[in-house]
C-alpha cells in the first residue's frame, strides 16, 4: 500500500505501434504537480510504411524486443529512481500489442515489488491535459487518434460519457488512408499537414485545380462522426484525374488541403455544438490527430470569433501522439481514486474496453 504524497510513477503503453516507456514524478495533496523524468517513445513507423498503416503480428513482434531497451533509456534518463507504481495501457487498442505490454508490466511489478493500475488508453488522451492544470468541469473532450474519434463529457476526473463516436474509420485512419491513395508516407496526418501548409502560402501556385470534398453528417444533430465517405470520395476524385494530374504537386496539395479542412469542419463544429448543448466550461482535445497545427489553431479562432466562453486545452503535440507520460498520468488519477487496487493477477488487456 502508497501511502506517501509524492510518488514515482512508470508507465508502460504498447496499445498501437509505439513503444512507450516514460517515468514521471507526481506530488502534492489536492493539486497534483507533475514532473517528466523520461519519456521514451520507440516508434515503429519504418516497419509498417510499407504497409501504408500499422500490421498487429509486426508491432506485436517489435514491442516484445523492444521493451527491455525502451525501459533501460527510460531508467537511465530518469536516473535510476526508486518506482513506487507501474501504470499499464490496458485498452483500447490492439489485442497482441497490449498484452505485450500487460505481461512485461506484470513481470516488472513482481521484479520490482510495486503495485500496478491499468489504465484506458482514450482516458490517459484526456487526462495527460491535467499534466499543468486541471480544466474546469463540465468538460467536453475531443479524443482523435489513427484508432478513435470520440466526443466525450467530462464532469470531473474519471467521470466519463460518451455522447458520440465514428460510425466507420477514424479520422487519423481517413488520414493514412487518403495519404495512402495520394502516394504519401505513413502516418498519413503529417504527411498531409506538411502538403495541406504549402497550398496556404502565398507563393502557392494559382492554377488552382478547385477539390471540394464533402463534410460527413456535419448537420446532423448527433454527435457521430464518418469518415469512410470523404475516403472513397478522394478516391473516386483520384481514379477520374488523368495519370498526369494524379502525380502532379498542384493536385496533390489541394487533395490534401481539402481533405484536412473536411475534417478540421466536421470536428470543430460537432465539439463546439456539444460544448455549447452540455454548458461546458472547457474543451479539451487529445490523441494524435489533435497534434495537427491547422485544427488547433482553427479552433481558437472559432472560440475568439464567436467570443465563446469556453477554456480551451491542449497537450504539446508531442503528447497528442501515443506516448506514457499520459499513461503515467492516468494511472496516478486512478491510483488516487481507488481504495485498493485490482491484484496483478486480475490485470488483462482489454482491447474494445470503453471509457465510462
Ligand atoms: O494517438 P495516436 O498516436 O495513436 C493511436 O492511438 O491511434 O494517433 C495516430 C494518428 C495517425 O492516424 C496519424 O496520422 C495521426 O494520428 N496524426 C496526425 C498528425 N500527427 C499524427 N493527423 C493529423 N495531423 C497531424 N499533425
Ligand atoms: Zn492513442
Amino acid at each position: 500500500m502508497i501511502t506517501k504524497n509524492k510518488l514515482t510513477i512508470l508507465a508502460i503503453e504498447t496499445s498501437c505501434d509505439d513503444t512507450c516507456i516514460a517515468v514521471i514524478k507526481a506530488s502534492g495533496k489536492k493539486k497534483p504537480n507533475f514532473e517528466i523524468l523520461s519519456n521514451i517513445v520507440s516508434s515503429q513507423v519504418e516497419i509498417h510504411k510499407k504497409w501504408g498503416g500499422v500490421y498487429p503480428t509486426l508491432a506485436k513482434r517489435e514491442h516484445q524486443k523492444n521493451l527491455p531497451t525502451v525501459l533501460k533509456k527510460a531508467l537511465d534518463k530518469a536516473k535510476k529512481p526508486k518506482v513506487d507504481l507501474i501504470a499499464v495501457t490496458i485498452g483500447p487498442g490492439l489485442d497482441p500489442c497490449l498484452w505485450i505490454g500487460v505481461n512485461f508490466a506484470k513481470e516488472l511489478s513482481q521484479l520490482l515489488n510495486v503495485p500496478i493500475t491499468p489504465v484506458n488508453h482514450i482516458e490517459s488522451h484526456i487526462l495527460v491535459n491535467f499534466i499543468d492544470k486541471l480544466p474546469t468541469f463540465p468538460a467536453i473532450a475531443l479524443v482523435v487518434s489513427g484508432g478513435h474519434t470520440q466526443l466525450i463529457l467530462v464532469r470531473s476526473t474519471g467521470k466519463y460519457k460518451i455522447l458520440g463516436e465514428t460510425r466507420d474509420d477514424a479520422a487519423g485512419e481517413c488520414f493514412d488512408k487518403v495519404a495512402r491513395i495520394l502516394g504519401l508516407d505513413y502516418p498519413g496526418g503529417p504527411a498531409i499537414a506538411v502538403e495541406a501548409k504549402e497550398t496556404r502560402s502565398p507563393s502557392a501556385n494559382r492554377e488552382r485545380i478547385s477539390v471540394k470534398l464533402p463534410r460527413p453528417m456535419i448537420n446532423q444533430k448527433n454527435y457521430d462522426f464518418s469518415f469512410s465517405g470523404l475516403k472513397t470520395a478522394v478516391l473516386y476524385n483520384f481514379k477520374n484525374q488523368t495519370p498526369k494530374t494524379r502525380k502532379s504537386k498542384q493536385y496533390i496539395k489541394e487533395m490534401c488541403s481539402e481533405t484536412q479542412q473536411a475534417i478540421i469542419d466536421v470536428l470543430i463544429s460537432k465539439t463546439v455544438k456539444a460544448a455549447k448543448a452540455y454548458q461546458a466550461k472547457s474543451i479539451i482535445l487529445g490523441g494524435g490527430v489533435t497534434a495537427n497545427q491547422e485544427l488547433r489553431k482553427q479552433f481558437r479562432r472559432r472560440i475568439q470569433k464567436e467570443k465563446l466562453s469556453f477554456k480551451f486545452q491542449v497537450p504539446s503535440s508531442k503528447l497528442c501522439t501515443d506516448n506514457a507520460v499520459m499513461t503515467a498520468v492516468a494511472g496516478y488519477f486512478r491510483w488516487k481514486k481507488m481504495k485498493k487496487l485490482e491484484k496483478r493477477q486480475d490485470i488483462k488487456a482489454v482491447a474494445n474496453l470503453r471509457i465510462t
